[in-house]
């Protein structure tokens, strides 16, 4: 009878842990975020934003609307060489599901090295740096894992 209470018990210890360990996955910041440029046509696009041939480079930006918790702003804009701002700026804002605080600057322009630092918990997300066009998808997957085992070694 003991052994039996035993089992029991280690089986719902195990449905408990199974159940704890189920991940689901953080919002990531900039996996939605587009940043390619094409070294043929000149063309870069940056976000929600394309910028003709001609532009050295481009800045994305997403930051914490202040004083609404649960707004993001969001801005995109291109430079020439001089990092003189260039064209239309877009503003747009994004609206999250779990408020937390976000930083996300990430700037890039052909031939940069990629220089970059980011931080993740469950109440913050940074990016910040220049990134070369062409790192950005691994970016976004070095973040993303990143995100990953912060979430798990916290339980969520
Ligand atoms: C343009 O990009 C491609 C890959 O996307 C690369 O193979 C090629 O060397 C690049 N050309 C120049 C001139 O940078
Ligand atoms: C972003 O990086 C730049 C350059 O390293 C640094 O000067 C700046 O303080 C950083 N901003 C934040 C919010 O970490």
């Amino acid at each position: 009878m003991p052994s039996f209470i035993n089992i029991f018990c280690i089986t719902l210890l195990t449905v408990c842990c199974r159940l704890e360990a189920k991940y689901v996955p953080g919002v990531s910041y900039i996996d939605n975020v587009v940043l390619y440029y094409n070294n043929v046509s000149g063309i870069w696009t940056c976000d929600r934003r394309t910028y003709p041939s001609g532009t050295f480079g481009c800045q994305i930006w997403r930051l914490n609307t202040p004083n609404i918790a649960n707004e993001l702003m969001c801005t995109n804009v291109c430079f020439d060489s001089d990092r003189n701002i260039k064209g239309l700026i877009l503003t747009y804002t994004q609206t999250m599901l779990n408020p937390k605080t976000v930083y996300v600057f990430v700037e890039s322009y052909a031939g940069a090295k990629s220089v970059w630092t980011s931080d993740y918990s469950l109440s913050l997300q940074s990016i910040n740096g220049t990134i070369a066009p062409g790192d950005w998808p691994e970016v976004q997957e070095i973040v993303r894992a990143n995100m990953k085992d912060v979430d798990e070694s916290s339980g969520q």
